[in-house]
Formats: C-alpha cells, structure tokens, sequence
C-alpha cells in the first residue's frame, strides 16, 4: 500500500511555489489561530469515513492553534539527540503513526470571495493533508518551512470547513532528526489571505555596495500573479524618499536596477534599513532592504570589505510551556537579550525560523546563519551515515529544502550565509543542494559543516574542535584556505562553558578564524510543577525511551529566562571593547576597539577608584574615538588620595553605551573591568588579650574555652567539633579535607574515573597523633591526619593546627603533603580543600572576594572584587540538572550571619568559597533541584584550588592551567564570631601574630 507520507519525492501536492515573505503586505487577513475541533489517532487509516466532509460531532476534542499536541495531552513526550525512534527503513515509517485531524469553520464575507483565498501555513510537524469543503486541496512536508494553496475555487460565501490531517512520521522525518524533542501539529501560524486577482506575488530584493563600498547598487525582481499588469515602487530611507519609479510588464516579471549615492550600510553594527515600498493595482507590499556586501577575498569573509568576526550563539526554537511554538514578543526579547550579550550573530540551528525572526536580525543588527531544515544524524549511529545524503532518488528532498528557505528569506540582509542542514554527511544531494543555492542567490556564502573538506562551500566550518586543533587550523591552507568558523563550540549544557577566553583570544589573534557559535541560546526544559514548586522536564522524565536525558539542558539561558553565569562569562569574554592595564603604569589603561565598523565615538568610559571594592572616586571619559579594530592608551584622571589601613585599591573601568539604542539604553555596560592596584597600607594590631582560656577533657572530647568563645575537639577522631560562644552554636562541625564536588556535565566523560575507581567523593581522615599546647595566651592543638580515599593509594599527609585565642579567635592552618605509594590515580581532583558544617540558623551570608555571581578558574571574566550580601539560598545558582554550582573565587572573608551575630571567616591568602544548605551527595543525587535534600547545616567549602568547567560534555576538557594536580598546598584562616554589621571592620584588621 503506497502512502503518501513515504514517498520522499513528493514535496507536494497543490502547494504554491516558494516565495519571498515580505515585511509588511496590504492584503486582508484572517488569522485561523485559536481553537479547532481536533481528532486524535494512532494512524492517519483510522480516520473515520468522510471526516472531510462531515461536520464534527461531540467526539471531537478541540486544540489551539499554533500547538504541539504532545504538551496538550496527546502522544507522549520524547527527547534523543540522534537517534530516530523507529526502525530505520527509508522512506518508510511505523504503521502506528500518530495523526491529528483538525478542523475549523471559518467564515467568509462576499467582498472576501471576490478575491482569491489564500490558505497559508507558517509550520505544520512532519506532513499535512489539507481539504475544504470536503474537497482535496493538497498535501505538504518540511516542518519548519512555510506552505500556501491556493483554495479559491474550494470557498465560497459563508461558511467553510477546513480539515488539515496531520502525521507526526513521514519520509521527512528522515530529514529532521535534530537534537531536539520530537514534537508535532500545527505549530506555527496559520491564516487565510484574501489576495486580489492581480497581486505581487514575489519580490527578490536585495542591496548591495559597489566597488568602492559607496553608492548602493539596489535591485528588485518582481513577480506578478498575472501576466500583465503596471505598478510603481517607492524607496525610502527614515520616511524619506530616495528614489521612485513605475514599471509596465506583459509577462508578469520586472526587473529593476538603481544605484544609490553614498547609500547607508547595513551591518549587524549599523543596522540601516531602507524600505521598499512596490504597488501594483490594489496591492502593495512592503520590503527593507540593507545594503552591504558579503564577499570572501585573501582568505577571509568579509562586510563591505571589513573582516568581520562572529561573536555568535545557536538558536532553537523553544518554549518552556509551549515547546517549538515562539511568539514575536519572545523572539523580539531574545535578540535584544542576545545584543545586550554582545552577541553579533545568530545561526537558525537546524531549520529556517519564524519569519519574524529575521525581520528582527535585520532590524536589530545580527549576522544569521539560515539553515535548511535537514539533519539525519540518527544514521551516523548505525555506520551509514550517507545512507540517503549519497542516494541520488533523495536528491529531490534535500534541493527542496534549502531552495525554499532562500526564496523565503532572501531578502534579509541579516542573512549572510545559507547553510544547507546540519550533521548529515556528505554527498551527491549536497552538492546539488549548493548548485541551486548558487542560482538563485550568489551574493551570500554558503555553509554545511558536513561538507567537512569544504568541498562546495565557501567557509569551512567545524564544530567543538579543541583550541589545539584550532591553532593548527589557524596556522594553515588547508580546506583550499578558506576562511574558518566554528558553528558550534562552548557547550553551555550544565555549568559552563568554562574556558571561553582561551576560543576568543585565537579568534582575535589569527586572521583565518572568524569566529563562532556557542551552542546553544536556550535550556530546553519543559516546565512542570510538583507540591507548588516549579521545575524542568528533560528526557526520561516521561518514560521516554531511549533518550539523552539532560542533554537538551545546554543553553545560556536558563528555560525561565534566567541568563546563566556562562551568558554573563560570554559577555565580558566577546566585549567589543577591550580594556587592560598597561603594564607599570598605575593609571593607565589600553582601550582596544573589537567592532568592526563602529569607533569609539559611542562609548564612554565610567571609571572608579575603588577600596576593597567600594567606590571613593568616580569619574566618566567621553573622549574616545579609537577607530574599529583600533587602539588608545588613555590616562584615568585619578586624584591623589590617602591610603586607609588595610584596604586593597582597584580600578574599575566600564565601557557603557553614549546614547540609547534600539536594543539598550544609554548606559548600558558593554565591558566590564577591574585592577588590581599593588597598594596597600598593612597596620598591624596586637590581639586583645581576654580571660584565661580553660582546657579540660573527657573520654576525648576535649574544650577549650573562656567567656569570648568555646571550641571542642575531638581527640580521638582529630578534628574540630564546634565553635560556640554564649551557649550558640555557630561552627557545627569542622573542617576536614575533601578533594571531591557534585559532578558537572561537563564532567561527564571523567564521573566514572573519578566516582566508580577512584572513589574520590569517599574521602576520609584517619588520626595520627593529637597534642594540645597551652601557651600564655591561646592555646595550640596540632592534629596530624592521613586523608585518602577508598582503595587509594594516594592521599595526603595533613598536619591541622587551631590556634585558639583568649581574643576569641579560632586560626585554622592546614598544611597537606601528598602522597602516592601506588600508580593509579585520577588525572586531576575537582579541588582540594576542606568542607565543615556551620548552624542552619546562619543563613545570611557576606563575603569579599570575587562575585555577585558564582565564579570558577575558568569562568570569571564576568566576576569582579567586592564585598556582598547574599542568603545561603541566593548563593545556589539553580540548575535545571543539579550539579557543582556557587562557588565565587578569590575570596578574603566571608561571614554566615543570623542577622544578630556573624561568624566571620578570614583567609590568609584568598581562597575559593561555595556556602549552601545541601550537601555534595544530596547535589550529586537529585536529578531536579526540588529532589535537593536540605541540610540541617549550612556547608562551606573552602577551596585551596578548584578545577576550572571545560566544555567537555561535548568539547573542550578543562585546560591543563585549569586541571588541579594532586599537589601540596596549605591554607590558613580564622574564626570570629563578631556582631552583625561589625564584619567589615574586623575583617579589615590584621593581627601581629
Ligand atoms: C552537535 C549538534 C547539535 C547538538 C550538539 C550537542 O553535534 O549539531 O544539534 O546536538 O551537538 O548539544
Ligand atoms: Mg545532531
């Protein structure tokens, strides 16, 4: 039995060519959003008879529209990055195909049908039949394209049925196994157009520069529906005219050509737009038009003639309630989150977007990659990767898709590249797909990273290739020297990416490489609720099966929005501005201008000079003018000043817009910096000597204590119990070593080394030896300790030494030797460090050191110096998957406060923090942040060193500089226990001994 949905060479039935979507457009509409009567079932044959003719009866379910039916109670959810969920048997799909049948009654005015009737959809998942009035009108396929019929001669006055069948397999979905939920319906906007009888049916318009980058050279292809007919066009640049002319045509094509002076240029900087304005008889259409040029010369791609570079990010549709279906405002909201980012480009991973979308790249200022909607990547697991990529009865399918996203799009001038699918091998249908591309289009480049010897495309294009590689890449001609890109990298999935700076210094340092892509812009979580909580969905969490899990969860913006610290690292990292100090010089900073086409004219510079990150200075410069890809040294007027004891002194420079744009406002912070000036007055003070401290000992519980404060050791076990003063507990349990944090994703490839062999999240101490010291005035316990872990033959060698004052201080040293009498151990340990309990009540938190966010070796361009306030709770930053997160660098101090008293924390040298109400296990343990299970203590870590993030759950591993190597170390710190709101004043005092 021959079914129409397995028939990869029938693109289509009754569907009308591709056209250009236009800006705007006279013709009367009627959206069909909103409900339909809707009928679900298993497979498309138990439709019941003449459901296309028949009204609906009390059966029938209704939906809205646009929708996934599989997030309105139908079907099931299913996450897989590759694999396809049927036996592989192209065309051919499961016989249980899930279908919905959906139906509509629309009414239709006599004016209306006195034109034609246009029945357009922007997005149907996988392939649709369609009837009105009980007749058939046609069928269509690729998800994320448009399709229009033509149904005047199916409508009449009145009344009309329209009857779409929907099936969520085809010989498509060969075609659409993106890493992506798979997801189905009518899922785009759907409406009818009432269109005249002579109407514009197509307008090709496009802007480009002539030799010298000056004048514009502009010029439209215009289609008509009918053969003959006469029009005129208007172009207009902020509602005035530049040039206007008619046109008379008896073959139903126009051919326009002008050249515009000193024309305004459109990049992703400048994003001047031009409206085209074309009428012919009763309708008119509306087109921008941006003009530049794209061409590639010695090497690189450029933008009217600049070498440009890519700061950019994958983007996917999604929603966290709604699944695939976005809506303008959203998309409106991401881009201008992603301009605010600093983020200059944008690829349409794996298939074309929303019209609206590139409407918005254009008017915003980003480059777009436009993808074809084609990935079959679920081949590759089964070693034939080019199974249907190399067969030539394919070629159809795979043309189709990409020549009717460029007759879609091919008027954006934010579109600088087509790219023909996504993680689909290499062949024949490629190269037919690029051919065509060509034809219709040359002025942009075309991509596909699949075309891995850059074949037919114009830039080669890798993805996740480590920096190493890269520098090779760099350094070399290979791929015929075409200019290098990286479409995909910084896999922000979880914590991270780290190690972003290490990609940006190679795009800026070698010419050949133009940038790229972080994968990806959105965490794709499906929101759900458990006792009132909100939380995300990934895969598995419906029973799917197989699935990826987690992996869906890789975005820098959380799915409620929340822009991840990996967003805030990418920001600083890309920054168009670059500041640093010059070296030697106090004052003095180097300005580097990253834009391409913007001078500095539009920054100006707040500068401060601040004290342990409080500002005592202020100060703006307005005076930059450093051309793009320029420098300047410029001088901060700062104003001679006095030292205050015991302070550190930064510079602090931020690079903030002029004057309001469309996408922020005047002020808003493009770079983000601070110094580290090496002054400092250190005054030391002598520890107040209180009353006698008193030592006594039962069956190994061991205190030491006066009126200022009681600590409890434990002589058997080694360790410090508490810290107590005035009958409160504020340390609960005291700090012991531990070399182990709740995994990462991007630990993923190295959990089970780290967990499953080398057990490093089993760590204890064994006591050596114990001594108590009773001097004038402290008293001195030394505990040595082994640390290790089970089964290990490496560990460290620990002495711990706790000076307790009769001041009420308690000093903590740990000095670690380590130690290896084996040969197996981990590559490298996620810190090393020590973790202690504090009193659940403590739950305001204070600290100097690096922040507000968390912060991590290799993710802290965003982070700077200063003291902050926090919760215990506001310390967590909420993964959709829990994992390691908070820590925050560098710090100097930190208290934990239950509003009345603090229990201050003062480190030696700095050292890095994480304070939370859980423990590692309970973090390791649940796989959605409701399963966290509170601690009835706060936990602090505190880190002598601590691994940096990587990238590695699909990329880059933590750099060699970022791994921590087992290694001797030693930490120093102390404890007081001090009134709230006096922590910043004792922290600052440094005692003689
Ligand atoms: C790439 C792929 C993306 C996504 C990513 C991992 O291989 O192109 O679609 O799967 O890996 O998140
Ligand atoms: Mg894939």
């Amino acid at each position: 039995m021959k079914k129409r949905w397995e028939n990869q060479n029938l693109c289509g039935i009754g569907r009308r060519e591709a056209r250009t979507s236009f800006y705007r457009d006279s013709q009367e509409m009627i959206s069909l959003n909103g409900e339909w009567r809707f009928l679900y079932l298993e497979a498309p044959e138990l439709s019941p008879q003449g459901f296309e003719k028949a009204k609906t009866d009390e059966a029938w379910d209704t939906i809205d529209v646009p929708s996934v039916w599989q997030l309105r109670g139908y079907d099931s959810m299913h996450y897989t990055d590759t694999e396809y969920l049927f036996p592989l048997d192209p065309p051919y799909v499961p016989t249980k195909n899930p279908t919905g049948i959906y139906k509509k009654t629309v009414y239709l005015s006599k004016e209306w049908t006195k034109q034609d009737t246009i029945l357009r959809f922007h997005g149907v998942d996988s392939a649709f039949d369609v009837w009105v009035n009980g007749q058939y009108v046609g069928y269509s396929k690729v998800s994320r394209l448009p399709s229009e019929f033509d149904i005047t001669n199916y409508v009449n006055e009145g009344e009309n049925d329209i009857t779409v069948r929907v099936y969520k397999w085809s010989d498509g979905t060969y075609l659409e196994d993106q890493d992506m939920w798979w997801l189905s319906g009518i899922y785009r906007d759907v409406e009818l157009i009432n269109e005249p009888k002579q109407a514009i049916y197509n307008c090709a318009a496009d802007g480009s520069l002539d030799e010298s980058f000056k004048d514009g050279i502009f010029t439209a292809d215009i289609t008509l529906k009918q053969a003959e007919g006469e029009g005129n066009y208007i172009l207009e640049y902020n509602g005035n005219k530049v040039m206007q002319g008619d046109f008379r045509t008896d073959d139903g094509t126009v051919h326009l050509e002008e050249r515009i002076p000193d024309v305004k240029k459109w990049t992703a900087e400048t994003p001047e737009l031009y409206l085209l304005t074309v009428t012919a008889g009763q309708h008119t259409i509306q087109v921008r038009i941006g003009f530049r040029k794209i061409e590639i010369k010695d090497g690189n791609f450029r933008v009217n003639g600049q070498v440009i570079l890519l700061n950019g990010v994958n983007h996917h549709d999604y929603n966290p309630k709604e699944g695939r279906c976005v809506t303008y405002e959203q998309e409106k909201n991401n881009i201008i989150l992603m301009k605010q980012h600093n983020i200059n480009a944008v690829r349409c991973s794996h298939y074309p977007a929303n019209e609206y979308f590139y409407d918005l790249c254009d008017e915003y200022g980003l480059y777009v990659i436009d993808e074809a909607d084609l990935e079959c990547h679920g081949f590759e697991l089964v070693k034939n990767y080019q199974w249907i990529t190399d067969d030539p009865a394919w070629e159809q399918a795979y043309v189709d898709r990409s020549v009717r996203m460029v007759k879609r799009d091919r008027n954006h001038p934010s579109i600088i590249m087509w790219s023909m699918g996504n993680e689909s091998a290499f062949g024949c249908n490629f190269r037919r797909a690029a051919e065509e591309i060509r034809k219709l289009d040359p002025s942009r480049m075309i991509h596909y990273e699949g075309d891995y010897e850059a074949e037919v495309t114009d830039v080669y294009s890798t993805m996740y290739t480590r920096v190493k590689r890269l520098e090779e890449i760099a350094e070399s001609k290979s791929k015929g020297g075409k200019p290098h890109i990286l479409c995909e990298y910084g896999h922000a999935m979880g914590n991270g990416p780290g190690g972003l700076k290490a990609y940006q210094d190679m795009f800026r340092k070698f010419k050949r490489l133009q940038g790229g892509f972080v994968w990806e812009w959105y965490d794709h979580g499906i929101y759900a609720e458990e006792n009132g909580k909100t939380y995300y969905r990934y895969g598995g969490d419906y029973g799917d099966f197989p699935t990826n899990e987690n992996f869906c969860i890789d975005g820098l913006l959380m799915p409620d929005r929340t822009p991840s610290p990996g967003l805030l690292e990418y920001k600083q990292v890309i920054a168009p501005v670059e500041i640093t100090k010059v070296p030697g010089k106090k004052t003095e900073i180097l300005v580097k201008n990253y834009y391409d086409f913007r001078s500095l004219d539009c920054i100006v510079l707040n500068w401060a000079l601040e004290e342990d990150g409080m500002p005592i200075q202020e100060g703006t410069i307005d005076t930059l003018h450093t051309e793009p890809h320029g420098k300047e040294k410029m001088t901060i007027p700062v104003q001679p000043f006095e030292l205050a004891e015991n302070k550190d002194y930064y510079l602090r420079v931020k690079a903030c817009l002029k004057e309001d744009e469309l996408f922020a406002e005047a002020g808003h912070i493009i770079s983000d910096v601070q110094f580290l000036l090496e002054i400092r007055r250190d005054v030391l003070t002598e520890r107040e000597k209180k009353e006698k401290l008193q030592i006594w000992e039962e069956r190994g519980f061991l205190t030491v204590e006066n009126e200022e404060i009681t600590a409890k050791f434990h002589t058997v076990f080694g360790k410090l119990l508490s810290i107590e003063k005035g009958g409160r507990v504020y340390l609960a349990d005291g700090p012991e070593m531990t070399v182990y944090r709740a995994t990462i994703d991007n630990d993923m490839y190295k959990k089970h080394d780290w967990m499953n062999k080398c057990f490093i999240q089993t760590g204890s101490e064994r006591t050596i030896h114990f001594d108590c010291k009773e001097m004038e005035d402290k008293v001195v316990i030394t505990i040595g300790k082994y640390f290790g872990c089970v089964n290990q033959s490496w560990g460290f060698a620990c002495e711990y030494e706790y000076t307790v004052f009769s001041s009420g201080q308690v000093r903590v040293s740990i000095d670690g030797k380590t130690v290896q009498r084996g040969k197996m151990e981990p590559e490298f340990l996620p810190r090393i460090g020590v973790c202690m309990k504090a009193s659940k009540d403590l739950q305001q938190t204070v600290w100097y050191g690096m922040g507000p966010g968390e912060s991590y070796p290799d993710s802290k361009a965003a982070s700077v110096m200063g003291i902050y306030r926090n919760t215990v709770d506001g310390m967590h930053t909420d993964y959709v998957f829990p994992q390691e997160n908070g820590h925050r660098e560098h710090v100097k101090w930190f208290g934990l406060s239950d509003g009345n008293q603090t229990m201050l924390c003062k480190a030696e040298s700095a050292l890095g923090l994480n304070i939370a109400n859980y423990t590692d296990e309970s973090l390791e343990k649940a796989r959605h942040p409701h399963e966290i299970k509170k601690s009835s203590h706060v936990i602090v870590h505190l880190d002598r060193h601590h691994s940096g993030l990587g990238s590695n759950s699909c990329g880059e591993e933590q750099l060699e500089e970022y791994k921590v190597k087992r290694q001797d170390f030693s930490m120093t710190f102390t404890f007081s226990i001090v009134d709230a709101g006096k922590e910043i004043k004792e922290a600052r005092k440094q005692y003689l001994d």
